[in-house]
Parts: structure tokens; sequence; C-alpha cells
């Protein structure tokens, strides 16, 4: 398993770009099956997660093939619609081939899906909404069977606005007969990407980025071109990384819009931040206390928690931060501790009191967002830091290494 090492106390300065969505590009990879022929997806990034997606695509009979940043996907010859479960495992995105093979073929037989240990990762909303559809779904032995004679229009309500609930229910119903309402559905801009996609198919969707998805069915869908949205999960955490090592940085390739609460709350507490409309320049000198609680797009991200507490650790004052999305999301704070922070959980919340320090030492990222808190600790920390287990972090950030490297960080990666 790699590892980072890190010698702290630099302050990052310079420009970086910002990669394609992992979130945004993870379910436009798997609505491709709901179609044959070729389809070009450019600005897909090159991480762990996505390579497991093609694996299980090429896996059901997919051709796919990378030219750079862009991948090329034929699901022309694609034929199978069971998904071991050695290939459900490694990630949560694998749960988004339900309803794409069963929006086109009407069956699909799959184990529950792996990801981050982040809480339970139920699939309850995901099944329901299918089921509204007219699959019948049900679960032997570990493995998920959903089979739909005809898949007809319908009126489905999430009782939670969960992005994969959301993308699952799109992907199932732009092929059935009929019109289909999702309501309470997750606002995520990633939501907009995916129905933007499906749109080029030729499907008949609108309505995302509000509360409320309508689509009316039609009976195929065509291979399409696409460029994936920014990474705003990646933007915020370099943002944040800039701002907690009390340096100027400046991303590219991102659209403020998509950070709007992180932004109020970094402005909020004394970084100096300045935007057009594809860049983000953060500088920041001594940060204060905030609170932080995370909710459902257009709240704080629950994916940029970690990185957050990580800052405010450090920040004068007292912060409280509250995860509301998932039950176990406060996996970098005891890795935290160990570098000097003063954090307390009590319940879904952290209480953070801010040191003037922290002190390089061996730590472990458990997560990917975990993972990403600790090598920005690690970066403003005293000394050097070990961080194990960075197979995590290759989840969701590109190159990480090589574009803190190009901020001045020293960082590298010991391969093991
Ligand atoms: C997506 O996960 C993202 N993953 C997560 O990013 C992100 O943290 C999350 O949305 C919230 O924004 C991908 O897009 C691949 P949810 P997802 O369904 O779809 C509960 C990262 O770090 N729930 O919105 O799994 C669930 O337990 C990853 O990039 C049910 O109860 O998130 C959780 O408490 C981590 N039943 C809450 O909803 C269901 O059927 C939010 O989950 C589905 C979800």
């Amino acid at each position: 398993m790699d590892k980072f090492i890190v010698t702290g106390e630099v302050q990052l300065k310079g420009n970086v770009r910002i990669s394609g969505a992992k979130n945004a590009a993870l379910p436009i990879m798997a609505a491709t099956t709901l179609c044959s022929g070729t389809s070009v997806i450019h600005d897909v990034p090159d991480l762990s997660d996505i390579r497991n997606m093609i694996a299980i695509l090429e896996h059901l009979g997919a051709k796919v093939s990378r030219e750079g940043k862009d991948l090329i996907i034929d699901s022309s010859a694609l034929n199978k619609v069971f998904i071991p479960e050695f290939l459900m495992r490694e990630m949560r995105a694998s749960i988004f081939l339900m309803g794409a093979l069963v929006g086109r073929f009407k069956e699909v037989r799959l184990s529950y899906p792996g990801g981050c240990t982040i809480g339970p990762r139920p699939i309850d909303l995901h099944i329901k909404a299918l089921e509204k559809l007219g699959a019948n779904v049900k679960e032997k032995h570990g493995v998920i069977i959903a089979e739909a004679k005809k898949l007809s229009g319908a009126e489905i309500v999430l009782d939670f606005p969960s992005v994969g609930a959301t993308e699952n229910a799109m992907m199932s119903a732009v092929l059935a007969n009929g019109i289909t309402t999702i309501r309470n559905v997750a606002r995520e801009p990633e939501i907009i990407d995916l129905e933007t996609f499906l749109n080029k198919m030729g499907a008949k969707i609108y309505g995302a980025g509000t509360d409320t998805i309508f689509i009316n069915g039609v009976q195929n869908l065509h291979a399409t071109e696409h460029t994936v949205m920014p990474d705003r999960i990646e933007a915020g955490t370099f943002i944040l990384a800039g701002a907690m090592s009390h340096g100027d940085v400046t991303i590219t390739n991102i659209s403020s819009n998509y950070l709007f609460s992180l932004l109020d709350k970094l402005s909020g507490i004394g970084a100096v931040l300045t935007f057009g409309n594809d860049f983000i320049r953060v500088k920041a000198n001594q940060l204060h206390n905030t609170d932080i609680k995370t909710l459902p797009f257009p709240g704080f991200p629950t994916d940029l928690q970690a990185p957050m507490l990580s800052l405010l650790t450090m920040a004068k004052g007292t912060s409280i931060v509250t995860e509301t999305i998932f039950e176990n999301r406060f996996q970098h704070v005891d890795q935290l501790i160990r570098m000097g922070a003063k954090i307390r959980v009590e319940g879904r919340s952290a209480i953070v009191r801010g040191v003037n320090k922290l002190t390089g030492t061996i730590v472990e990222a458990l997560d990917l967002r975990a993972g990403a808190s600790l090598v920005l600790a690690a970066l403003a920390a005293e000394g050097t830091s070990i961080i194990k287990q960075v197979n995590h972090i290759d989840r969701g950030y590109e190159m990480i290494e090589q574009k803190l490297q190009s901020l001045g960080a020293y960082i590298i990666r010991d391969m093991e």
C-alpha cells in the first residue's frame, strides 16, 4: 500500500487545473449502457474508481479505451446483466448499473455495492424507485435480482434527496413508457451533468437542479459525446489547502457557482477570495472559527466536511462541525488528534478547539475524504508526516501529489 511522505509548514502558491468530476463521470459511464453505439466522454479523470467502472463495463461486454482524458465506450456488444461481487464491492457507484441495465434490458443481477466505510450505505431508495416503475426486485443470498416485463412512467417520491437514488431513477425511467415524475430529488450539479448527457442521448428529461425531475420516456437512445463537468470537491479541497497553508492559490477550470457554501464560510473566517467565471483565487493568513453543518446541495457538501474540519483545527477559537448525511464520517478525527488537534466527537458533531500548530507524525487514511484532510493537515503541520493507505485518496484525487508539488508542497509517494 503506497504512502505519502509530507514535510509541512509550506505556504502553497501558484495555479492548479481542476480535473473532471469523479461523481459526474461515474453515472455518465453507467448511462452509456442504455444504448448501443460508441460514446466519447471528455475530461474523465484517471482514478481507481473510474478504472473500476471500466472493468465493470468491460465485464458486461462493452469495449472501453482511453485516449488521454477521453474515454471511448462502445456498448454495442454489451450482452450481460450479471455483475459479480468482486466487481461490485470496490465502490458505491457500481449501483448505477442497476438503474441503467434495468432501463435497457429490463433485468439485472448484482450484489450490494461497496465503497468508503462512511456509513451503512443502504439502497432502499434505489429499489423503491425501480419498483415504482414496475420492476420486481428481490434479494437472494446477497444478490439483488431486478426484473421487469416492462417499465411504465410513475410518480416517484424519494424519502431523502439521495444522489445515487436520483441518478438510478433517472436512468431507469428514460426508456419507460410514459411520463415519470421524481420528487424530492438531489440537486447536486452532477445530477444536471447526467441530465445533459442523457438528453444528448435522445432522452427527454428536465428539472435537474430543482427538487423535481420530469422524464418523458422514449423508445431508444443513441450514443453521444460529452465533456464531464469539473470536480467541485477536488476544487474545494485545493482551496482549503491554500487557505490552511496561509498561501496564495488559484484554481482554474471551475465555476464558483458550485462552491458558494464553502466560499461563503471561508470568506467569513478571514480568507480573501477573488473569482472569475472559471477560476477561484484564495489567500489567507490567520483564520478564525466557524460552525459547519453538512446538508444536501446547495448546503455545505458532506464531501468537504473532513478537509474543512482539518482547516478548523488550526483556526482561532472553537468550531462545531455537524455531519448530517453519513453516520460514520469522522474517521479523520482520531488521526488529526494524533497530530495534536483538539477535537471531541459527540454524536453527529465534532467540537474543534483551534491550536497554534499541528505536528507531523504517522497517520492513516481510512476513507477518501478523510485521507484528503490528513494531506491538508500534514502540509500545514510542523515537521514530517507519513500518511498510510493512500489508495483511498487515489479513488478521488487525480495526481494529487503532482498537483500539490506544482504549488510548492514537499510531498512524495513511497510506493510499496
Ligand atoms: C453520492 O453518494 C456520492 N458518491 C458521495 O461521494 C457523496 O458523499 C454523496 O452522494 C452525498 O453527496 C457518488 O456520487 C459516486 P446518497 P451516494 O445516496 O449516492 C442515505 C465521495 O467522497 N441513503 O446521497 O451514496 C445514505 O445512507 C463520495 O466522492 C439511504 O438511506 O449518497 C446516506 O446517509 C462519498 N437509502 C444519505 O442517504 C438509499 O437508498 C446520502 O446518501 C440511498 C441513500
